[in-house]
């Protein structure tokens, strides 16, 4: 067909229509886009009952003369000579300027806005790109089970389910205690998949259901895994920005914002580094060994127009996992664990770490939080039997999404958000 001009048949919804009893303009939605289709009832006498009834999301075939029309929205029209009313809709319960609430218990219908669709079409191009940059790099993708017998990140975000009748299971927090053993088979390995946290906490930043896109490698220095994580983000970015221009503009973010992104190199700083720079450019004090909160993270990333990878974090404030650096100080003891914090609060978008790799330092600190070591002999086993450096991340698929799109609320980046109190629909 030549651009702009010919016959073409088309199928999708009604987006919108208006127009008289001679002349009616519908705006047909598929995946793709949006195009206005002008019907005339001379052309259409006997289905013009039809025509005059058609609501929003009614299913239609069109047939018709393309042209280009510079008054249309997307530049091109159709001039109608057939249809077929493949479903019909009515009283489609979406109208403008719905309450966030509504929009919600409506969220299968609200699927289809271009706001939602723009977010998906990104969403998609975000997990292709993590498959494409794993795999280039040679990583196998490897799966951990979701019914798991052990916590990683700490008891208060388990979820524990019932299980015929068995206590002790939990849905997986992380794949981590089952990757680790398969870097012996593997070497390199990586996920996406979901997760899921028992957050209690109502923020624009959390789900109780994220999907976690996770690596670990054997033989590992710890830069390697920033290095990892910073070619990560790199790739999905750039390939959002080759392929969803046209959805950036409909969400109406700037491209520009992520630019810098793909050109620079992420600034890496520890966080005694991150403490003096909080305190200096904006007189935020924080006492040693606490963690960076929300608004320290959010202070931070106002610095730069990249993420900033944030490294040796005190001892106390993470994973039983991490290891210690050799040079850590004794008084002030760190670990060689790393967040990645975005641009613009959007805040942690990866967290990864240098494992540890002394067996009876990992039982220690898993006693002190109140572990029975013998419900991970499993895992225990990886540090016996040849243990090698390694280390791996975990990067959080809708932190980045929200980031990328802008978005006001994480909740937005995922098809059906789940959160303390959103379970349906
Ligand atoms: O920092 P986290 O807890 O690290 C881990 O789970 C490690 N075991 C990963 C690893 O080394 N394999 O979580 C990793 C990332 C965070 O940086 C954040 O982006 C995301 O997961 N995340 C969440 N995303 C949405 N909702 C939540 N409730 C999240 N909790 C963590």
């Amino acid at each position: 067909m030549e651009k702009g001009k010919g016959t073409v048949s088309i199928r999708g919804w009604v987006h919108r229509e208006r127009g008289s009893n001679q002349l009616k303009f519908i705006t047909l939605r598929d995946s793709s886009n949006v195009i206005q289709c002008v019907f005339e009832r001379k052309d259409f006498e006997k289905k013009w009952d039809d025509l005059d009834h058609l609501q929003v999301e009614t299913s239609l075939e069109i047939t018709g003369e393309i042209k280009e029309d510079k008054r249309a929205p997307t530049g091109y029209e159709i001039h109608t000579t057939d249809f077929n009313l493949v479903g019909k809709s009515e009283n489609y319960p979406i109208t403008k300027d719905q309450s966030i609430d509504f929009l919600a218990d409506n969220r299968h219908l609200w699927l289809r806005s271009r706001k939602m669709t723009a977010i998906l079409k990104i969403r998609s191009t975000v997990i292709g790109a993590i498959h494409e940059y794993f795999r280039k790099e040679k990583f196998y993708e490897y799966h951990s089970p979701i019914f798991q017998s052990v916590q990683c990140e700490g008891g208060s975000t388990l979820f524990e389910v019932p299980y015929f009748g068995k206590k002790g299971v939990f849905l997986a927090q992380t794949w981590q205690l089952y990757a680790e053993p398969a870097i012996f088979a593997l070497e390199k390995i990586y996920t996406i998949s979901p997760s899921f946290r028992a957050e209690k906490s109502k923020t624009s930043r959390h789900l109780t259901e994220y999907w976690h896109a996770e690596m670990e490698v054997a033989w590992a220095k710890f830069d390697d895994i920033i290095d990892y994580g910073e070619g990560t983000i790199k790739h999905v970015v750039k390939k959002v920005l080759e392929e969803n221009q046209e959805e950036l503009k409909i969400l109406g973010r700037d491209p520009k914002k992520l630019e810098p992104t793909v050109k620079k190199k992420f600034p890496r700083m520890t966080y005694d580094d991150v403490l003096k720079l909080l305190k200096e450019k904006f007189n935020l004090k924080i006492d040693w060994g606490k963690d960076l909160r929300t608004i320290e993270e959010d202070k931070l990333s106002e610095l730069f127009d990249t993420p900033v990878a944030v490294t040796r974090y005190p001892k106390q404030v993470k994973a039983f996992y991490m290891k210690e650096p050799s040079d850590s100080n004794s008084k002030k003891p760190v670990v060689n664990g790393v967040d990645f914090i975005a641009p613009e609060h959007y805040g942690e978008i990866i967290g990864g770490s240098e494992r540890e790799s002394d067996l009876e330092e990992i039982k220690r600190r898993l006693q002190e939080q109140g572990e029975d070591c013998s419900n991970y002999e499993f895992y225990l086993d990886t540090r016996k039997y040849g243990s090698v450096p390694h280390g791996g991340f975990g990067m959080g698929v809708e932190r980045l999404i929200s980031w990328i799109c802008g978005l006001d609320s994480i909740k937005d980046a995922i098809p059906f958000p789940r959160t303390m109190e959103r379970y349906k629909p």
